[in-house]
C-alpha cells in the first residue's frame, strides 16, 4: 500500500511532471476509491488536467456500497462527467474502461482521421491518489498484454507506453496526486481508506467517528460483524464498544485494562480489508461545489 507525504514541493513536481505527459496523451484516467469519491479526488485535478477528455472510474465497488456507488454514477451524469464504477480484481471490468474511453474519443478520432490522419492508437494515463488502484489497473494490463513499445516523441527515458490493445496505449507509470486535507471529515475518510497512513491522526478520534458512522449508517454491518449495538445516547458507549470487541475477539487485557490499541488495529485492519462488509463513507450530498 503506497504511503506518501505530500509537501508543496512534492505537489509542485507531481504537477509539473503531469502537466508534461498530458501533452502527448488523449484521455485522464482518473481513479478515485469508490467507497469515498469526493475525498479520495486531488483537489486541483481539474486545474491540472483542464479540458483534456476524461473517464473517472470508481474503483473497489466490490467494496463499497452499491446503492451509494450508484448516486454517485448519476451525479457524475447530472455534471456532465464520464463515469464508471468497477472491480479491478475482476479482469473482465477493465475491456470496458477501454471500450468506454474509445466511446468518449470517437468523434475526436473520426475528426483526425477525416482530415487524412492515419488511424492511430488511443494514449490514456492514469492518474490518482495513493491506494486507488492505479498499480494494480496498469500490471494487469502490462503484465497480461501489452507489447512495450518504447520511447516515442514527447514520452522521456525512463517512461514506457504499453500497448493495451491494437488501438489503445497506456503509460506505464501513473500520475500519483496529493490527496485533499482540506477539512477533517476528509482526512478520515481518506485514512480509512488507507489513503494516508492512519496513525498520522489521532487513531482514537479516527475510531469514534468510524463508529459513530457506522452506527447511524450501517448498524447491521456492526451487528454482523462484532455484535454490536451501539446506543450513542448512552455516555458509556465508546468504553462499552471496546470492551465488547476485546471480549468477542479474545484480545488479552494488559494489566486488567482492555488493548485498546489493539482493539483499534483490528478494527481497521477489518475496514480496510471489506471484511466488515460493503460501505460508503460518503453519498454525493458531501460535495462542496
Ligand atoms: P495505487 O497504485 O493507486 O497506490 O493502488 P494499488 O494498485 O497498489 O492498490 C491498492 C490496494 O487496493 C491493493 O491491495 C489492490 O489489490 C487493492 N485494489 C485495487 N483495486 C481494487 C478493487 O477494485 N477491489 C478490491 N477489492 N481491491 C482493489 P493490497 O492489499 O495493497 O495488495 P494485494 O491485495 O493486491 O496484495
Amino acid at each position: 500500500m503506497a504511503q506518501i507525504q505530500w509537501y508543496p514541493g512534492h505537489m509542485q513536481k507531481a504537477k509539473r511532471e503531469i502537466s508534461d505527459k498530458l501533452k502527448v496523451i488523449d484521455i485522464v484516467i482518473e481513479l478515485v476509491d469508490a467507497r469515498a469519491p469526493y475525498s479520495s479526488k486531488n483537489p486541483m485535478l481539474n486545474d491540472i488536467i483542464q479540458n483534456k477528455p476524461r473517464l473517472i472510474v470508481l474503483t473497489k465497488k466490490d467494496m463499497a456500497d452499491d446503492l451509494v456507488t450508484k448516486q454517485w454514477l448519476d451525479y457524475y451524469q447530472q455534471h456532465h462527467y464520464y463515469a464508471m464504477s468497477v472491480n479491478l480484481k475482476n479482469f473482465n471490468e477493465y475491456q470496458m474502461i477501454i471500450d468506454q474511453c474509445r466511446f468518449i474519443l470517437k468523434d475526436k478520432m473520426a475528426k483526425e482521421q477525416s482530415r487524412g490522419i492515419k488511424p492511430r492508437a488511443i494514449r490514456a494515463m492514469v492518474l490518482g491518489i495513493p491506494n486507488v488502484g492505479k498499480s494494480t489497473f496498469i500490471n494487469k494490463l502490462a503484465s497480461r498484454k501489452a507489447t512495450v513499445t518504447g520511447n516515442k516523441p514527447g514520452v522521456t527515458k525512463s517512461q514506457q507506453i504499453i500497448r493495451v490493445a491494437k488501438d489503445f496505449e497506456l503509460f506505464d507509470t501513473p500520475g500519483v496526486l496529493w490527496p485533499k486535507f482540506e477539512d477533517e471529515r476528509i482526512a478520515k475518510n481518506i485514512a480509512l481508506i488507507g489513503s494516508i497512513k492512519q496513525d498520522i491522526l489521532p487513531l482514537d478520534d479516527l475510531f469514534i467517528y468510524a463508529m459513530k458512522y457506522l452506527s447511524e449508517y450501517y448498524p447491521q454491518l456492526l451487528q454482523n460483524r462484532y455484535q454490536l449495538s451501539i446506543d450513542l445516547e448512552d455516555e458509556n458507549w465508546l468504553i462499552n464498544t471496546f470492551d465488547h470487541i476485546a471480549k468477542l475477539r479474545r484480545i488479552k487485557p494488559i494489566r486488567g485494562e482492555t488493548d485498546y490499541d489493539r482493539v483499534m488495529q483490528l478494527f481497521f485492519s477489518e475496514i480496510n480489508n471489506g471484511i466488515i462488509g460493503s460501505l460508503s463513507w460518503e453519498d454525493p450530498t458531501c460535495v462542496k461545489e
